[in-house]
């Protein structure tokens, strides 16, 4: 309990999988919470969990491709909290399932902006009252396809691959300001998206991807999100943090 007392975290895609786990954890972890999503009632479902469990949360509708709604949302956090210690850019959306070939531009912007380009202006807006306030972390979620590549979701593999140098680059730049930035690269983990993704398929078909036989659960990203969110991470920057029951390691 109270790893996070007295932070104040946004965190975007707060209304499903990896971001509703986060949220409630942070939450019951002592941190006051932007939950962050396009869809409202998802978001606003997040919010009434972390309420219910005592916790401290507040609502924005944001889609994070739109460069105003960024600049918003986080505008909305400091406002409302005073400040913004922790930024989780965690929105994501897989694309189409279809070679380079048959890969649209439509779809390519699309997955770029979601997935990459948000993530660029999230970090700009949040930087500066990070800088003013003495630091802060940001964390976002790159995946295993940017570490190696994933067969039929080319514009996804290069935008995550794309967030570990951005990651990598941002630490570099203002780890003198004492902001940290990581990113998870979580492997297949069980949520709606995943759901979308294996379509027919059974999850345990899956399976055999990882040395755990398993896939994972959000919550399991949400425990390393919290680890590199905490204090007790303050040595650890410029990281992409797999978790992914070890299917990297292959
Ligand atoms: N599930 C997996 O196996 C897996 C593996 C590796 C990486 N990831 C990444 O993890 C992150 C979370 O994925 P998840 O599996 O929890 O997915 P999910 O689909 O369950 O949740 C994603 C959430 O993001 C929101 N969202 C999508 N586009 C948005 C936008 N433009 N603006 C605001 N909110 C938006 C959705 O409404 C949803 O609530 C994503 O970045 C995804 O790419 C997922």
């Amino acid at each position: 309990m109270d790893r996070l007392k007295g932070k104040v975290a946004l965190i975007t895609g707060g209304g499903s999988g990896m971001g509703r786990a986060t949220c409630v954890l942070f939450a019951r972890e002592g941190a006051r919470v932007t939950v962050v999503d396009r869809v409202a009632g998802a978001g606003q479902e997040t919010v009434r969990q972390i309420r219910d469990d005592g916790g401290e949360a507040s609502f924005v509708e944001a889609d994070v491709s739109d460069a105003a709604d960024v600049e918003h949302m986080v505008a909305a956090t400091v406002e409302g909290y005073g400040r913004i210690d922790v930024l989780f850019n965690n929105a994501g959306i897989e694309g189409p399932s279809v070679k380079l070939l048959e890969y649209g531009e439509d779809d390519w912007g699309r997955v770029i902006a979601v997935n990459l380009t948000a993530v660029y202006r999230a970090m700009r807006a949040a930087i500066p009252p990070m800088i003013e306030q003495g630091g802060g972390v940001i964390l976002s979620t790159a995946s295993v396809a940017g570490l190696v590549g994933l067969a039929r979701s080319s514009a996804y593999s290069a935008a995550k691959a794309g967030v570990i140098g951005l990651t990598r680059t941002v630490a570099l730049e203002y780890g003198p300001q004492n902001i940290r930035a990581n990113c998870i690269c979580p492997g297949f983990i069980s949520t709606p998206m995943l759901d979308r993704v294996r379509g027919d398929r059974p999850e345990s078909a899956l399976h055999r991807h990882a040395p755990l036989r398993r896939v994972g659960q959000a919550e399991d990203v949400a425990y390393a999100a919290l680890y590199l969110a905490s204090d007790e991470a303050s040595y650890v920057t410029g990281v992409p943090f797999m978790v992914d029951g070890g299917y990297v390691a292959g």
